[in-house]
């Protein structure tokens, strides 16, 4: 879409009627100031017209905070997580974050593990893939021509990122039709003398489902006494490793295995921290390449740094460990029950509707709940816009290859999503079902227009 260009340069006023009765600037910035209230209204206005965030089935990330959180992240507005001379103190959560976070996922030596915070889940995975990918140059001294190789199940597309960023092949299996996870066996086609890892998710994006890492790890340990080759495994928790520790703490994904050398997961998903924090752990300090590590000293004292950014909001960190002291294990685990039951509810009504088939439930794995068209006979993505007037914004998407032809939809659910909203949310999905039957000609997207079942 093209914007007409408007230079706007003219002080903004508001009328009597509380309307400002100029075209915004959008080009360029205006040539001179505004009353901070002007200002304020008209960039709250344009946040008015985006969905309710709490509406957003789609996202795993936060989009319901304590008011204390608030209140810290006020109070946090000014520390720069860099500044770990100026601000030890913030630091010294960050570490202790480290820690905690270390402990639950069974760390041998959480007291002295080492991991940093990150910007998200993201920015963890490229810093998890780039210590295996250095380890993996230390250890084999390629002398040219060897490209690195990582090997995964389905994964998000950070991961396709991190391939491509840092020149590693990535070798992701196709997602066999009505098997929503790797086969470790499958995976062990794929490894050679160049792969650097297996990266495994606990809780896909695609479907929640967690891979299985304890099977992962004893397919490994036979591929090492076979040909003689160490491979480590990373583990994507972007969501599961703030919901597993809770629900499910007998499923062994983590340090308890001997092969986990690194995980990630974002503390804005189910770690409840507001958005624009994720973490990044190594089993101990073996894990982390030293040369990775940057030491600088010109923000006063001498300090390590690892992570792709440089200035970043402390505030996210400090609340995070605002929350681990708010909730402890207690709390956390009434949360993440509550999200299951929420979950259990809804795919039992949607399963009850008799037109869809639930892929996941939420009784395992990550609490959110899935289902494509049994017979086709409903088109999802015109059941997606339907659903918006109502307010639900609710994803509908394709899988990866090989299953790329199947289409679905997604609630993933989060803190703030009670069981009464889930209950409103079931009454517009009915509602939005009879209008399509009731309406069988309305016009659809022309993108959608073969009911968007092949893509
Ligand atoms: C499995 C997985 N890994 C990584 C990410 C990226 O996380 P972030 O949004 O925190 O960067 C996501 C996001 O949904 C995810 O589901």
């Amino acid at each position: 879409m093209l914007h007409k260009k408007v230079q706007n340069t003219g002080n903004l006023t508001v009328q009597p009627s509380n309307t400002v009765d100029k075209e915004l600037p959008k080009f360029a910035i205006p040539a001179t100031q505004s009353d901070p209230k002007v200002a304020l209204q008209l960039t709250e206005d344009e946040l008015m017209l985006d969905g309710n965030s709490r509406q957003n089935l789609a996202t795993f990330c936060g989009t319901w905070n304590d008011t204390e959180v608030v209140e810290i992240m006020t109070s946090a507005i000014g520390k720069n997580m860099i500044d770990k001379d100026e601000y030890p103190h913030t630091a010294e959560l960050e570490e202790r974050c480290v820690h905690m976070i270390a402990d639950l996922w069974g760390s041998p030596s959480a007291a002295s593990t080492i991991g940093t915070s990150t910007t998200g889940s993201s920015e963890a995975a490229m810093l998890g893939g780039l210590a295996m990918k250095w380890r993996w140059k230390a250890a084999r001294k390629p002398t040219g021509g060897q490209v690195p190789n990582l090997v995964t199940g389905p994964v998000q597309v950070c991961w396709h990122k991190f391939a491509r960023y840092f020149d590693v092949e990535l070798r992701e299996l196709p997602f066999h039709r009505g098997s929503y996870i790797s086969d470790p066996n499958e995976i062990l086609e794929h490894c050679d003398e160049n792969t650097i890892g297996v990266v495994n998710t606990l809780g896909t994006t695609f479907t929640g489902h967690y891979e299985n890492i304890e099977d992962l790890e004893h397919a490994l340990d036979d591929f090492q006494s076979q040909h003689d080759i160490d491979i480590p495994i990373h583990v994507d928790a972007a969501s599961g490793g703030f919901v597993a520790p809770f629900l499910d703490p007998e499923i062994k994904w983590d340090f308890r295995l001997k092969r986990v050398s690194s995980i990630n997961a974002s503390g804005h998903k189910y770690g409840l921290a507001p958005l624009g924090v994720g973490w990044a752990i190594w089993r101990d300090e073996s894990h982390l390449p030293e040369d990775l590590i940057f030491n600088v000293n010109y923000l006063g004292g001498e300090m390590p740094t690892f992570a792709l950014n440089f200035s970043r909001p402390g505030g996210q960190v400090a609340a995070q460990y605002y929350n681990f002291l708010r909730l402890g294990v207690d709390g956390y685990q009434r949360v993440m029950r509550n999200l299951r039951t929420c979950a259990e509810y809804l795919s039992n009504e949607i399963k009850s509707l008799e037109r869809f088939e639930v892929i996941s439930d939420g009784r395992t794995g990550l609490p959110l709940v899935t289902w494509t068209s049994s017979n086709r006979d409903i088109d999802l993505y015109r059941l997606s816009n339907q659903l918006r007037s109502y307010g639900w914004q609710l994803p509908t998407y394709t899988l990866p290859p090989d299953s790329q032809d199947v289409v679905v939809q997604r609630v993933v659910i989060r803190q703030g999503f009670t069981l009464e909203l889930a209950r409103q949310f079931i009454d517009a999905l009915r509602s939005s079902i009879d209008y399509i039957d009731a309406n069988p000609m309305s016009p659809t997207a022309p993108e959608h227009q073969n009911g968007g079942f092949s893509h």
